[in-house]
């Protein structure tokens, strides 16, 4: 192939990578609550509003306190050898996008309707927002390891929802054949859970 046609080619490419990225508002990551306070109000919560939409800020602020970059390019979260392999997946009822969090922005990757295939449960279907917690098996291919690095993400989560008075649950009852799917996930990144997280 011709320089001319791989240039064209990867112009074209990163035009669409742009037009489909969305740059997410910084993350805060000063104050809040104090922490033993938060982790006494941490708890599983189903009745959410399907009315009331998370706010990009509450967003960036759960996906930073998940999986944000914090020191020397490693995470908020542990992983065993650094390998971090956690992925993570923010479907709302109409989109699935994925997490980036070296630039804090959210890359579409698919869109139609969500609202079935994200959940066994009506609370989940109708929830504004819903993030799968998704690993790297080429990174990491030990599930005790998978596990303690999804946990501990979905850990944060449920602390930062704690204080910024959001309702959270986490969700292992999936459709996981069909979720995987609609994220289009690739062969080397399995779906492990689903929290659900609104008003
Ligand atoms: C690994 C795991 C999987 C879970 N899966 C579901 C689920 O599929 N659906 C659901 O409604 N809750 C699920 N939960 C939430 C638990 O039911 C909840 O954490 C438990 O009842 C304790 O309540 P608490 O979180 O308020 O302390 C799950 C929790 C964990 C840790």
């Amino acid at each position: 192939m011709k320089l001319k046609t791989l240039v064209a080619i990867a112009t074209l490419i990163a035009s669409n990578m742009a037009v489909n990225a969305e740059v997410l508002p910084a993350p805060q990551t000063t104050g809040g609550a104090p922490l033993m306070e938060v982790m006494a109000a941490r708890k599983s919560q189903r009745d959410i509003n399907p009315n009331e939409a998370v706010s990009r800020q509450d967003l960036s602020n759960i996906l930073w306190a998940a999986w944000g970059i914090t020191h020397d390019g490693k995470h908020t979260v542990a992983t065993a050898m650094n390998r971090q392999e956690l992925v993570l997946y923010v479907i709302t009822p109409t989109q699935v996008s994925r997490f980036n969090p070296e630039d804090n922005t959210l890359t579409v990757v698919n869109t139609g309707d969500f609202t079935e295939v994200v959940g066994r449960q009506d609370f989940a279907k109708t929830a504004p927002l819903n993030i799968a917690l998704v690993v790297d098996t080429d990174k990491q291919a030990r599930t005790e390891f998978q596990a303690y690095t999804t946990g501990a993400a979905s850990q944060n989560i449920y602390l930062y929802c704690a204080q910024a008075g959001l309702k959270t649950v986490v969700r292992a009852m999936l459709n996981d054949k069909a979720l995987s799917d609609a994220l289009k996930l690739p062969a080397n990144e399995l779906l492990l859970y689903v929290q659900t997280i609104g008003h």
